[in-house]
Parts: structure tokens; sequence; C-alpha cells
């Protein structure tokens, strides 16, 4: 690393976090390994997407990725290097169990094996997600999500990883985001499957519940000492608030987005609003009698993503969005904020409101940020990337965590997405979301001047 560094460093800290708070970065087996093809890797449902033209930005595709799977020895001295003191990352399902339900391939194992043993030699703790995106092919082909017995090998694939690693890693999560797992994937169809069936949106999203459950259940036979799912969360807004109408649609929303995925894991029932949904598009019977106290197994973390609010408002004749299936009648008008090469609106207090009210509607239940960062145009000059946006919007988001600290959320921790530029799913890798810059030609890191501060932060615990 050189020794430049963005003025924002030498200001004095002003706020601190709790002792003991968690410092690191994530990222995703497909967005960021390559090796589609080694050491018995069968395809995912995102190699057979990006397959098909004109599904991902430039047919890109996750077969070389950031080559991570090669080059991990190098990345993990990076991440010491940033002075990361955990790394978020998820295992490869078709490499750990190339045909979904049947043997365990050691030499998939063997890699996360080899990764563990390098972040901890380098003294970061390492946190597992057990499936983020990766499905392999041949469960799609069976069915995919909508299919129950695909939660179940969820849970073999826990067993099976938990029985290798749980000697090193301690904390553990079942799922990534899985509203973007039933909704992207199965009703709007912009993540891979790609199919646009609502009545399949709602028995995927009732399955991958119950796939963390009794994946949850492995996991602790197996000896985790720390259990988490992650969800993609915000806090809705009505337009008008004095509008009941408004505020039906922002419950609405809340509901698809946040409550049906909170309230079965940590309140043992689904939101009676949100219920009659999976009557409507015929997936009420997937949900059987005992399916709830599984879900509601119980966990030590949850998992929060955090990228942007959402404001929404009742209007007649409204389609409504394929990715809440079941939104007709609801608008969602521009917010008329600044946004993020995503064109994501930034607003943090949607992360400290968040974290305020889980901690408040959920209460008992631990939080960490483990995503939260945004994509901008990154332009590499020479040896130095200068980002001053994603500074801000990290300075502004780690802000509003102390403030919802200070307001009584029991935050422990947070991960900064990501640690490097990587596989940004339907967007290939026209979008940058990493402390550190990847040059897809070479292969060359060089971190960001986001990364040297964030070092700062890391190291004085605070801003
Ligand atoms: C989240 C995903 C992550 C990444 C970020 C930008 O929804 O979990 O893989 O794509 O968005």
């Amino acid at each position: 690393m050189t020794s430049v560094l963005p003025q924002e460093i030498a200001a004095p800290v002003r706020l601190s976090f709790p002792q003991g708070f968690r410092w690191g970065a994530a990222t995703a087996s497909y967005q960021i390994e390559g090796a589609a093809t080694e050491d018995g890797r069968m395809p995912s449902i995102w190699d057979t997407m990006s397959r098909e033209p004109g599904r991902v930005f430039r047919n890109h595709s996750g077969d070389v990725a950031c080559d991570h799977y090669h080059r991990y020895r190098d990345d993990v001295r990076l991440m010491s290097e940033l002075g990361l003191g955990t790394y978020r990352f998820s295992v490869a399902w078709p490499r750990v169990k190339p045909d979904g339900s049947g043997p365990v391939n050691p030499r998939g194992l063997d890699f996360y094996d080899r990764l563990v043993d390098e972040l901890l030699a380098n003294g970061i703790a390492p946190m597992v997600t057990l499936y983020h995106w990766d499905l392999p092919q041949v469960l799609e082909d069976h069915g995919g999500w909508t299919n129950r017995d695909t939660a179940h090998y969820l849970a073999d694939l826990a067993a099976a990883t938990i029985a290798r690693l749980g000697d090193r890693v301690a904390t553990w999560t079942t799922l990534n985001e899985p509203w973007c797992s039933a909704f992207l994937g199965y009703a709007s169809g912009d993540h891979a499957p790609g199919r646009r069936e609502p009545k399949a949106a709602y028995l995927a999203a009732h399955h991958l519940l119950l796939g963390h459950g009794l994946a949850a259940q492995a996991l602790r036979a197996g000896g985790a000492r720390e259990l988490s799912i992650t969800h993609v969360l915000t806090r809705v807004d009505p337009q008008n608030p004095h509008d009941a109408h408004d505020r039906d649609a922002a419950r609405l929303i809340d509901g698809l987005q946040n409550r049906i995925w909170l309230d079965p894991v940590l309140r043992g029932h689904y939101p009676a609003d949100i219920l009659p949904l999976f009557e409507r598009f015929g997936a009420a019977d997937a949900i059987r009698d005992g399916d709830l106290e599984t879900i509601s197994t119980p966990i030590d973390l949850l998992g929060v993503n955090y990228y942007q609010p959402a404001l929404v408002r009742a209007k007649v004749g409204a389609v409504g969005q394929a990715n809440y299936p079941g939104s007709e009648g609801v608008d969602f008008p521009p917010q008329g904020l600044p946004v993020t090469g995503m064109d994501w609106p930034i607003d943090a207090t949607g992360l400290s409101d968040t974290l305020v009210r889980l901690s408040r509607d959920y209460p008992g239940t631990p939080l960490m940020i483990t995503e939260n960062g945004s994509a901008y145009h990154d332009i590499l000059e020479g040896d130095r990337v200068a980002d001053p946006d994603r500074i801000a919007y990290f300075d502004g988001h780690l802000r509003a965590v102390h403030k919802a600290i200070e307001r009584g959320a029991d935050v422990r921790g947070y991960l900064a997405w990501s640690l490097m530029d990587n596989f940004e799913w339907a967007y290939g890798y026209d979008k940058r979301f990493g402390l550190v810059y990847v040059d897809y030609d070479t292969q060359r890191r060089v971190p960001k001047d986001s990364a040297r501060w964030y070092t700062q932060v890391i190291r004085d615990n605070g801003l």
C-alpha cells in the first residue's frame, strides 16, 4: 500500500463505536471465485443465466470473475493490510455438492478449508454464508426453490460444510437475502433462474425460509456458536403519511420487503396481512404443520443488508412492481434524492431507522450490518482510484449506524460491501462496489481511497 492518505484520515476521532465492534467486508462465491469448472464444480443457476444472451450486461459471466479461487492467498493478505477483523464469504453449493443433493465433493470443501486457515493465520474471523444465490442448476431442473426438497438439501449442505469447517468457523449464516432469491429469481426474473411466476415466488419464499430453519438446526447440531440469517431490509415510507391509502401501500411493501422474512424467523408466524398473498397466488398449501416451528429455530444474530430507502404511494391502476408480487395499486415515485451508480437513492437515515425498528420490534436478537456500500464509476489512474463519493456514502452510513446504537439498537458489527469489485449479477462487471479496484484484464488489485479511509476507521474504531 502507498503512503498517500486522503484528507479525511487526519481528522480527529469524533465518534467511537462500542468496544469489540466487529469490522470487515463481504463477498459471495459466484461474484468473485471464477474457476467455474475446476475441481468438480458443476453449473449453478447463475452459470446458466449468464449464458442466456441478453440476461446479463454484455453477456458477462462468473467464469473467471476475480479469479479468487486461485488468488485467495493474495486476497487474504490484502484484507490483513486493510485491517479487516471479519470476512464474510459464501460457499458455492455446486462446488461442495456438485449434483445438489448427492455426495460431498471433498475438493470443493478443500478450497474453503484452505481459505479459512489462511484467514485465521492472518487474524481474520471467517463468517460463512451457506447460500448466496448459486443454486446447483440440477436442483433448478427439479423445480429449484419451488420444490420443498431443496430446503432439505440446504440442510444437508449445512451439515457437510460445518462438519469440515466447524472446528474453525464460529459464525454461520444460512441465507443471503431470500427476498432476492424468491422475488427477483422467480417473480421479476431479473435474477437467476429468471422465472416470472408469482406463484413460484411465494413457494420459493416459503421453501427458502424452511431451508433456513432446517439448515439452522443442522448447523446447531454441528456445533455452530453463532447462527444467523441475512436479509435486505429497509424503511418504507408512504409518500403522504396523512393519506390512509399511501399508508396501506407502505404497509404492503414493508410486508413484502421486511416482515414476510422477519416474522416467521423471529416470531414464528407469517404476518397476518401477508398470508392472504400466499392464498391468492395458490401457494398456501406449501405451508405445512410444524414448518413455522422449524423456521423459528432460535438464532443468535440478524444480518442486515442495507442499500436504499423505499417510498411508495397508492395509485389506482398502478401495475405495481414484479419484484413485489401482489403490489398492484402501488406506485414507486421518484425519491428526489442523490443516487449512486446503481441509481439507488442515498439516505442513511433509512439505515438508522431500520436498525432501531428491528431492535424495537424484534427485541433480543443482536444485529450486524452484513452488507452496505455503493457502486460508482471508478477510474484507475496510475496506482490510485479516487472515490470520494464512496467515502461519503460509507461515512454517512457509519454515522447512521452510530446514531442507531445511541438510540438503543444492539448493533455488533459492520461489513462493507464489498471487499473488491466483482460480478454484480445482472449488471456483470459494469458496477463496481469494491473497496479494492479489480483490473479484470490483469487481475491486479488496487485499494481505492475508500479502502485506506476504511482502514483508518477500523484502526480508530470510530470516525
Ligand atoms: C446485495 C447482494 C450482493 C450485492 C449487493 C450489491 O443484494 O447480496 O451480492 O450484489 O446487493
